[in-house]
């Protein structure tokens, strides 16, 4: 089939790529000049593990192509998919001011002698957001132009997108016509996967749901871990008993620092607002966020309390990214945690595998060390907090670290190391509600 998808970021990148990979003549469309020229010379704007080959084998196979020409990608693809960002407004209500301008883009491109065309929102958006895409259409279009408007949210992951798009759990199709959705379940039909076909608005809230019971379940763990902090318990041990229960799974249910990322804050909050409009009040979701906020300044609460005052202290903070196998710091703990040490005069040195050079960017005017490794980031630390949960980290060589310390004090912020090694290394391990199983190691855990 020939597809279009608008705005080349995250999600339109490696969607556009696996739809070539299955065999559909895709067009990317981005109005980022650089972006487009880059990609163009198999230059890749994201990391985004297997994503790379699988673009540049698509483009040389002739099914990928990368423009900053709407009109041209409309007039060719029999299905437009909008991939733009919807970010949040200072009051938890989605800014749809990009979905409103493609759609406008999209309607002026047109021609009625195009015949039918499906127009897909892919982003994240509030429900009943697709009645308004359709009426931006009906305004702007030059004549009579056959169109539907149909929702398909997107449930990847950064770090395995493209896992995630070869081998959905799930494809969601919003569609109030059975052309639109015929046509639709043809695009999906080589991925094998089951599609759940429901109306427009049940597809939209699907998506906003599906992530604030995510984020539900993180803070849930969080909660608990804080019980078990003061009761003596390991939240990692009581995770995996829950977790065995099928009705409750064993997924995403890791303590740590909180949930960051450029979906879950943005969605929870868009969420609750959309409810409260609504007049159905999501107050449970307030709690997620309260407790998600905690997680981080409690920790900190933890360091300051073991070197007093953090001034003049050298910090070492292992990961900058908002999660593992990814370079995106949006809303990442990490940077916020960094952020909140500079502020308090600590001297902070930073590493992460692949979020450097994103990481420079957004502590941008602050005194970080960037540092080529975790070991030259550790040297001479009087702390060393992991920040996010690279496996990088937990395969570190223990004693090697212990004699490039200052003191050896380690806070696990995503409870990813093993305390064996840590301990037996020497270090003092402190964890998000986790304790030793043997007491003779239980020294120094939290
Ligand atoms: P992104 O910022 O990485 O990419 C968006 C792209 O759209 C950018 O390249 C930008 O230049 C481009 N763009 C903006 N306006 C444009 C226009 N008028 N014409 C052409 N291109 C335009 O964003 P993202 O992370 O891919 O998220 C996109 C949407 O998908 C959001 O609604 C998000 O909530 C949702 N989503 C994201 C993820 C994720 O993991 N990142 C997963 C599922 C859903
Ligand atoms: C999340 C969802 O998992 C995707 O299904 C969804 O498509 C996407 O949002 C979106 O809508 O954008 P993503 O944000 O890429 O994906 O990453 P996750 O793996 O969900 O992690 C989000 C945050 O939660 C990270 O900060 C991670 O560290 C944290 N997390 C995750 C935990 O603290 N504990 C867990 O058990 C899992």
């Amino acid at each position: 089939m020939k597809l279009a998808i608008i705005g080349t970021g995250y999600v339109g990148l490696t969607t556009g790529t696996c739809f070539a990979e299955v065999g559909h003549h895709v067009i990317c469309v981005d109005n980022n000049v650089s972006k487009v020229e880059a990609l163009k010379k198999g230059k890749m704007p994201i990391y985004e593990p297997e994503l790379e080959e699988l673009i540049l084998s698509n483009v040389s196979a002739g099914r990928l192509h990368f423009t900053t020409d709407l009109n041209e990608a409309v007039a060719k693809s029999d299905i437009i998919f909008i991939a733009v960002p919807t970010p949040p407004h200072e009051d938890g209500s989605v800014d749809l001011s990009y979905i409103e301008a493609v759609s406008q883009e999209i309607a002026q491109a047109l021609k009625p002698e195009f015949g039918y065309r499906i127009i897909v929102d892919k982003s994240t958006v509030p429900v009943s957001t697709g009645g308004k895409v359709s009426q931006v259409i009906e305004r702007y279009a030059q004549g009579a132009v056959d169109v539907d408007v149909v929702s398909n949210p997107e449930f990847l992951r950064e770090g395995s997108a493209v896992k995630d798009l070869m081998h959905p759990d799930r494809v969601v199709i919003g569609a109030d016509s059975q052309r639109a959705m015929d046509m639709m379940k043809r695009v999906y039909q080589p991925f094998d996967a089951p599609i759940v076909e429901v109306d427009l608005a049940s597809a939209e809230l699907i998506k906003h749901a599906a992530n604030s019971f995510l984020a539900l379940k993180i803070s849930y763990i969080n909660a608990v871990s804080a019980v078990c902090e003061k009761a003596g318990a390991d939240v990692n041990l009581v995770a995996k008993g829950i977790g065995m229960d099928k009705r409750i799974s064993a997924h995403f249910l890791n303590a740590g620092l909180g949930y960051g990322g450029s979906c879950f804050p943005k969605d929870v909050k868009g969420f609750i607002h959309i409810a409260d409009q609504l007049g159905a009040p999501l107050n449970l979701l307030k709690e997620v966020e309260t407790i998600n906020a905690h997680q981080m300044t409690h920790f900190l609460d933890r360091v300051r309390e073991k070197l007093w005052v953090l001034r003049n202290k050298k910090i070492a903070v292992w990961g900058i990214a908002f999660k593992q196998n990814t370079d995106d710091v949006r809303e990442s703990v990490a940077v916020k945690m960094i952020k909140a040490l500079c502020d308090e005069g600590a001297e902070v040195s930073a590493y992460d595998p692949k979020a450097m050079e994103t990481g420079a960017a957004a502590l941008e005017g602050y005194p970080v060390r960037f540092c080529p490794d975790l070991y030259s980031c550790a040297q001479d630390a009087e702390v060393i907090i992991v920040a996010t949960e690279w496996k990088e980290f937990a395969m570190a060589d223990f004693q090697r670290l212990r004699k490039l310390v200052r003191l050896p004090i380690i806070f696990d912020g995503r409870n990813l190391l093993n305390p064996d090694n840590v301990l037996y290394a020497g270090f003092e391990y402190h964890s998000v509600g986790r304790r030793s199983l043997y007491p003779e190691t239980a020294e120094g855990l939290a």
